[in-house]
């Protein structure tokens, strides 16, 4: 079982990395196989279908999608901005969608957010399942959440819940 984690906040002191790198601990005790991609990698122009038409797929998107398609499923940690998605995992999506093969089709997907409020981010990842229903993903029905997130409430969470969370779809 291979899952690839990716981060939707490329800030240096971000809740929603940390919370990443949380399940990846629950991850590593579970003995799963898995890849880590930080936000940096989600790194591309904001889509534009002049620039596909003269440039293609940017490289990076396409380095993407073949980490999501070789992956069995896909965690994606998302803050939420304005009760909505992370701009970086909405264009993400975007562009590897352009990609050939339809990456997302099929590709189960687990949805994460940290929050400094108190609705830990889950209208953001409402939005995201339906930007990903979309793409013909299946997502996972339980959320991760961690609302009034800092430092001591993630390391806070609940290991069985976080297994439990990760094994969606197995
Ligand atoms: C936010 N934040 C935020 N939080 C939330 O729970 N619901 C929201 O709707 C919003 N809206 C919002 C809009 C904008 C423009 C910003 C900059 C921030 C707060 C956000 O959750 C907080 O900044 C997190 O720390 C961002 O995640 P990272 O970068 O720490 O992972």
């Amino acid at each position: 079982m291979s899952i690839l984690f990716i981060g939707g906040s490329r800030r240096k002191e971000s809740i929603n990395a940390k919370l990443k790198h949380r399940l990846v601990q629950v991850a590593e005790k579970h003995t799963f196989d898995f890849e880590l991609l930080d936000a940096d990698a989600l790194d591309a122009p904001i889509y534009h279908g002049d620039h596909e038409q003269a440039e293609g797929v940017p490289k990076a998107m396409q380095q993407l999608a073949k980490a999501v398609a070789a992956a069995d499923k896909v965690v994606l940690v998302s803050p939420e901005y304005n009760a909505s998605v992370s701009p970086l995992i909405k264009n993400a999506i975007d562009w590897t969608s352009r990609v050939d093969g339809q990456v997302w089709k099929g590709k189960k997907v687990l949805l994460a957010a940290a929050s400094p409020g108190g609705l830990g981010g889950i209208r953001g990842l409402s939005h995201l399942r339906d930007i990903l229903g979309n793409v013909q993903a299946w997502t996972a029905p339980l959320f991760a959440c961690c609302p009034n997130a800092n430092d001591e409430t993630i390391a806070a969470m609940d290991d069985d819940f976080l297994s439990t969370f990760l094994s969606q779809g197995d």
